[in-house]
């Protein structure tokens, strides 16, 4: 359902707090595209995207086996893979200034104002992330978003990575309130969907016009950007 038809009757009890997943939702993980097609023109957008998938490929793998190993590893290693499946002479500096640009991801435009608007409603709201703790902290503070996120929460501590209920159990945990008292907002809806198996009220940010997972389960509401968020606290 689009939050826009929703009617007044339609609306549960507002959430109490909101967990916002990291890449893909408040930071544009495709920006690294732009650095990349600088490196091997025609092939940017095609490495940041086989990239991604990889990443959360390996992201699943090493969860399902536990096998643990940090986001920023993870993440490092599938950019080394892709590059070589899709034959990109990567060699170690060009690798590292890749990685670089993962620390210094764009912001998605609306952020700033969503969050300030929770923080003027008194409503808290942080992250939850499969980036490890180093990670998250320079890329919130190099976007600017750091003072306005709390709890900063990383699966690192679980050893586990979405969509394990380890890694969704944090939020409850942290804010010592029962799943379905917390929004959490996702572009990615395979996260969407992992979050409300665990009894969260879902947001799934549909910013690429993407079909619906079919997974058995929707997410609460979707929505086209972050500004969605403010719907489920409209009285
Ligand atoms: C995260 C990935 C899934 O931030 O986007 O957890």
């Amino acid at each position: 359902m689009d939050a826009a038809t929703l009617t007044a009757d339609d609306r549960p009890a507002a959430p109490k707090a909101v967990l916002f997943d990291v890449y893909g939702t408040l930071l544009d993980v495709y920006s690294v595209g732009l650095r990349a097609e600088q490196m091997f023109p025609g092939a940017g957008e095609r490495l940041a995207r086989a990239w991604r998938d990889k990443q959360i490929e390996y992201s699943r793998l090493v969860s399902m086996s536990g096998r643990y190993r940090p986001f920023w590893q993870l993440t490092r290693d599938a950019l080394q893979v892709c590059a070589a499946a899709l034959k990109l002479p990567l060699d170690t500096a060009g690798e590292d200034s890749l990685m670089n640009e993962y620390r210094h991801l764009s912001a998605f435009p609306e952020n700033r104002a969503v969050l300030q608007a929770l923080a003027a409603r008194g409503i808290r709201a942080g992250v939850l992330s499969n980036g490890d703790p180093d990670m998250l902290d320079v890329t919130l503070r190099s976007a600017g978003l750091i003072d306005l996120l709390d709890p900063i929460l990383s699966v690192h501590q679980t050893r586990r990575y979405k969509t394990d209920p380890a890694a969704y159990a944090l939020g409850p945990q942290a804010l010592s309130l029962p799943a379905a008292d917390i929004l959490f907002v996702s572009s990615n809806c395979w996260d969407a969907i992992g979050a409300t198996w665990h009894g969260y009220a879902t947001l799934w940010v549909n910013r690429a016009d993407a079909p619906m997972e079919q997974l058995g389960t929707a997410p609460t509401r979707v929505g086209r950007s972050l500004r969605d968020v403010l719907e489920f606290f409209q009285t």
